[in-house]
């Protein structure tokens, strides 16, 4: 029973923040308690915003940091709302004052990277807490509470869009569920019906098809699609003059036309109910050139961009648009595109952040490694990047297209 109710109340937040729970309440009942009544003040020191306190200073504001961690050690423990920003604020300080402690009282090229070594590792958890607020916040309403009954999600047979059903279905949400391969799409729609109970509606459409997506909309025109997942998509991995002109002008038209022609579509009638929702498949790619994957890293520019704009044009009308940037993720996709790749991240999780993410904000890039990589371009020269990502991808590219 005990064991069950410990297992209950850790289940709520993931490990880290668990150990920064833990390491607040042995702040707030050990370290502080002992600090502020036993030490004598002669020896007290406490550490402000990297500068040293001595003596009565020290003492006069250990009441304070008590109060901060034990407010941590019980926001953490009941996950308040207010946490968020709070927490993130908080260990953000603590990263300044890291790097100004080590910078003042140790100095010199140690100084240095002590600062930069114990900044960064309290950075890393500054964005983990600004990053999980969800965690925070009350209950959500589900899916279909939200945006409505039914939902059409582009490449369903496998991968991302397979995981987005079953995490739409599990809301209660009715799944349009398109592909080519319609032995799959049968499965997932029987699967989805038998355990979660919605209905199902299979159109199997190929989408480099010049008609496809007409053929798809009019597949669905008696029914009210609140959510359109923009999913299908694919890669072509090599050196340009070595890729076949007809598969690249596929890729353009799956990964570009198909969005444009099915939001176009959809949104005015979610805009005039007032509620929907449109989660558009980009990704990391889309933030830097890729050489070998030139064509993929530009349509996804193209859908990073769509989507992020289209968040703001519709925001107050009711209807959330996020787009959705992953780094590689452990689906078929790399064996579509012709390409070597280490697993990735589950594509469960991508979609869990999405969904989560989704009328918070404009877009979301699944995992840290992934946000640092996107963040390269905007600080650190072009060309030099670009390069770089051409031996990694030449790596993962067969020798063959290379
Ligand atoms: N996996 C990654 O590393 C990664 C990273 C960043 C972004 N993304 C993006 O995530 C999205 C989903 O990719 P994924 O990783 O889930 O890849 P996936 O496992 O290969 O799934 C792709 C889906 O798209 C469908 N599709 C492809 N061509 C189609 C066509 N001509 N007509 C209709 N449907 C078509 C496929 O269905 P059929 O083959 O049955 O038609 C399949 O259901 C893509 O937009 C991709 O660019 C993926």
């Amino acid at each position: 029973m005990i064991a069950r109710w410990i297992r209950d109340s850790f289940d709520r937040r993931p490990w880290w923040m668990n150990a920064m729970m833990v390491f607040c309440a042995y702040m707030a009942v050990i370290y502080m308690p002992f600090d502020f009544l036993l030490k004598p003040v002669a020896d007290d020191e406490e550490v402000w915003f990297g500068i040293i306190f001595h003596g009565w200073a020290a003492k006069l504001t250990e009441p304070l940091h008590w109060m901060i961690y034990a407010l941590g050690a019980y926001g953490f423990w009941h996950m308040r709302p207010w946490m968020w920003p709070w927490a993130a604020v908080y260990v953000g300080q603590v990263a300044l004052a890291m790097l100004v402690w080590n910078l003042v009282y140790v100095g010199g090229f140690w100084g240095w990277l002590a600062g930069f070594a114990s900044a960064g590792v309290f950075a890393v958890l500054t964005r983990a807490l600004w990053q999980r607020s969800e965690l925070f916040t009350r209950p959500r309403l589900s899916m279909r509470e939200r945006y409505g009954q039914w939902a059409l999600i582009t490449g369903a047979s496998a991968g991302l869009g397979a995981v987005y059903a079953r995490a739409l279905a599990k809301d209660g949400v009715h799944c349009v569920l398109t592909a080519r391969r319609e032995d799959r799409l049968r499965v997932l729609a029987q699967e989805l019906e038998r355990t979660h109970g919605v209905q199902t509606r299979v159109v199997v459409a190929d989408l480099t098809d010049p008609n496809g997506p007409e053929t798809l909309l009019a597949a669905v025109r008696d029914l009210e699609i609140d959510i359109l997942v923009n999913n299908a998509g694919f890669g072509y991995a090599g050196r340009f003059d070595k890729q076949e002109t007809a598969r690249l002008k596929e890729m353009v038209t799956v990964n570009c036309m198909v969005p444009i022609v099915l939001t176009s579509a959809l949104v005015p009638d979610m805009r005039t109910r007032g509620r929907g929702a449109v989660i558009m498949l980009g990704s990391v790619a889309g933030s830097q050139p890729l050489p070998l994957h030139a064509l993929y890293s530009a349509t996804k520019v193209f859908d990073n961009y769509m989507g992020e704009a289209l968040w703001a044009e519709l925001r107050g009308s009711g209807v959330d648009v996020l787009t959705v940037q992953p780094g590689p993720t452990a689906t078929e996709f790399a064996v579509v595109a012709g390409e070597e790749r280490e697993p990735g991240e589950p594509p469960e999780d991508v979609v869990e952040l999405s969904l989560a993410r989704l009328g918070r904000q404009p877009s979301v890039i699944s995992g840290w490694f992934n946000w640092v990589r996107a963040q390269g371009f905007r600080i650190a020269p072009r060309s030099v990047l670009t390069l770089a990502a051409h031996e990694v991808i030449a790596k993962q590219t067969p020798v063959e297209m290379r």
